[in-house]
């Protein structure tokens, strides 16, 4: 009969075999030892919860960013009332599994408390940017590895979106968002992020590339371009001559594909997004909109790298592949 001390030391010294759906190999520690800092995704407390989505980000994820739970109206639905706990989890959960984290999102239209959409007094809006932006930025200092600060601020045509924030503030609001920002985490790397930003001499990309120099220019902090990279099947083709554009702004010091997912998840698709990175010395990784298709926002262009029982898809083994070559 074994000793209880046998039986104690036998779990670990025992190699554990991956769960069910979890990759053989890694997509991020493949992509790290090209020298990027990541492969990451987006998953909350509840999908973390349930199902494999956690074993899978714990074996072959190196980055997550929140879903939905630093989103304004999970968390600051009341003025100066905060609800932190579903990002306290995510926070805490990657940060005991040692995953980099992306801060999403601080100034953003859609998913908005009500009360911010009826403030008119630029006074009034200021102040109440600055102290949604403090809070979060503060709580997780030193935890959280980049934020998106601003989100999905620009028309298809690269002029300034309507909103509360532009409508009340002009581009005002921008400087605001990031300056908070800033002072609250000065190590924090800081995002304006957007979506269509997939060719480069459309519209959309040609206005973040002039809007984010000019602000730069003017002493706006703004560290990092993000590239969200939800796409139509095909479109990855354009991905490096894009972000090598996003990249080259004056003055922007890094740039991400940060919400990627793409319409029938080609194995041709990703591995040019996953090439484009490579090619890019200033695309710091990439970070996938969920981990299987039954999760993700667009579940039914099946986009991601794994299947709805957690199986890696022929993508996700294409960019083990790239990866490995
Ligand atoms: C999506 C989430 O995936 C959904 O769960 C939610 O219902 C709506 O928002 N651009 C963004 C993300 O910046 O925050 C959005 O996420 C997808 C589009």
């Amino acid at each position: 009969m074994k000793s209880s001390l046998a039986l104690l030391l036998a779990p670990l010294t025992a190699v554990a075999a991956p769960t069910a759906g979890q990759a053989a190999e890694s997509i991020d520690e493949l992509i790290k030892a090209k020298d990027k800092l990541y492969y990451g995704t987006c998953t909350d407390q509840g999908l973390l919860t349930s199902g494999q989505s956690a074993a899978i980000i714990q074996t072959n994820f190196g980055q997550v960013t929140p879903e939905n739970s630093m989103k304004w109206d999970q968390t600051e639905n009341s003025r100066g009332q905060f609800n932190l706990a579903q990002a306290d989890y995510l926070v805490d959960w990657a940060t005991e599994n040692n995953k980099s984290i992306r801060g999403h999102t601080l100034v953003w239209h859609p998913q908005l408390a009500g009360w911010v959409n009826n403030i008119r007094d630029p006074a009034e809006l200021t102040t109440v940017i600055q102290d949604h932006v403090t809070e979060l930025v503060t709580r997780y200092k030193g935890k959280i590895r980049a934020w998106d600060v601003v989100n999905e601020i620009f028309n298809e045509d690269g002029s300034l979106r309507s909103s509360v924030f532009s409508n009340v503030l002009g581009e005002d609001f921008v400087r605001i968002a990031f300056e908070a920002a800033r002072a609250a985490d000065p190590d924090a790397v800081l995002y304006i992020n957007d979506y269509n930003l997939d060719q480069p001499n459309y519209g959309k990309t040609q206005g973040m590339i002039r809007n984010v120099a000019k602000w730069i220019a003017a002493g706006v902090p703004i560290d990092g371009i993000g590239s969200q990279g939800h796409l139509t099947a095909g479109l990855a083709s354009q991905a490096g001559a894009t972000i090598a554009a996003l990249a080259a702004t004056e003055g922007i010091k890094e740039v991400a594909f940060t919400e990627v997912d793409i319409v029938g998840a080609s194995q041709q698709d990703y591995t040019a997004v996953t090439q484009a990175c490579l090619d890019e010395p200033k695309c710091v990784g990439i970070t996938v909109w969920g981990v299987r298709d039954s999760d993700s926002w667009r579940a039914q262009n099946n986009p991601l790298l794994f299947d709805g029982s957690f199986n890696p898809k022929p993508a996700y083994n294409a960019i083990v592949d790239l990866l490995s070559s």
